[in-house]
């Protein structure tokens, strides 16, 4: 009698093998983050175009006792897509709570990140979540409310709009009725600035780009010649949103989970979105998930926008 072969693949496996089969080849963008697309994004952060992180860690440290002052202290903050919990402390500052729940994608990152706040804060109860915080989550029942939810670096970018509605609305459900929600949301600009932004000069946005591949490559015995790959960039004003590709340079063949995949010369795999917000539209958004703007600050260049959001009490009106 013979066996049976079950093949195992795991979600980035499916992704990856859904995504490629179909006519436009898409990945999405949270396949990014393993070990090294985390580091590498680290780097991103610290790229003299990639304006986001350093605005919304001034935007963070000039309001902070604003901030404290609409969400309480004392409360619990749960973070969704934490990183490297980079911008955490300047709100653990401000609003200094009894607990603090990290919850991100990529475990051994969290579980670093997470252990440094620890250390730092020996009063705050730290309980890392690791997993997708796109599905609905079980927060651990011991955290003191009102909620304080904390949704940095326009994570919200990845989303289009109907899923981002769809976030917001399972964060006010995770969160619970009297949540607020503090949210740094990139602004419409200057498409020059942006397309900058997501292609730096010193290419580490190609890099976390291309890490897509190596990826892919290294988890899901991939057989891709990197060097037939090059990262591009384009700003859509109609859909308000930065694309990243990979574009196939020359006609290809590679296999990867034992698929055989083929592209083009000039066909490429469509690896982010990062969507762009007017104050106007991103109050819009607040208000099609439950949400009530309570405040709002950018910079005098108006290059990020940092939101405060409360939950509305009967949810969606009728
Ligand atoms: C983490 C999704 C906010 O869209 O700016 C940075 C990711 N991609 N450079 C963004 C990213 C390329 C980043 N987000």
């Amino acid at each position: 009698m013979s066996e049976m072969m079950i093949e195992l693949l795991d979600d980035f496996g499916r992704a990856a093998v859904d995504g490629l089969g179909q006519p436009r080849k898409t990945i999405p963008a949270r396949f990014f983050y393993d070990r090294r697309g985390s580091e590498l994004f680290e780097e991103i952060t610290r790229l003299p175009e990639y304006y986001p992180t350093r605005t919304e860690r001034a935007l963070l440290m000039a309001h902070s006792a604003d901030i404290a002052r609409l969400t309480g202290v004392g409360h619990s903050v749960v973070e969704f897509g934490s990183g490297s919990s980079a911008k955490t402390p300047i709100l653990l500052d401000a609003v200094r709570p009894a607990a603090y729940v990290p919850i991100d994608i990529s475990a051994d990152f969290l579980k670093d990140s997470s252990q440094q706040i620890a250390a730092a804060y020996p009063d705050i109860r730290v309980r890392p979540l690791a997993g997708n915080f796109t599905a609905p989550i079980a927060l651990p029942n011991d955290l003191d409310g009102p909620l304080i939810g904390f949704f940095p670096g326009s994570t919200i970018g990845n989303f289009a709009h109907p899923a981002a509605v769809d976030l917001l609305r399972s964060f006010r459900a995770t969160l619970g009725t009297d949540a607020r929600l503090v949210i740094g949301i990139d602004t419409r600009k200057n498409p020059r600035l942006l397309e900058a932004a997501y292609d730096d000069a010193a290419g580490v946005t190609a890099q976390f780009n291309l890490n897509m591949l190596h990826r892919m490559n290294r988890e899901l015995d991939g057989t891709i010649d990197i060097e037939d790959f090059e990262h591009r960039v384009q700003w859509h004003n109609a859909l308000g949103r930065i694309e990243m590709h990979l574009e196939s340079v020359r006609d290809i063949e590679f296999r990867v989970a034992g698929r055989r995949f083929s592209m083009r010369a000039g066909e490429t795999i469509h690896t982010e979105n990062s969507y762009k917000y007017s104050v106007e539209e991103a109050r819009l958004l607040a208000r099609s998930a439950g949400w009530e703007p309570v405040a709002y600050w950018t910079d005098c260049d108006a290059m990020f926008g940092l939101h405060v959001w409360q939950a509305t009490a009967r949810g969606i009106e009728p």
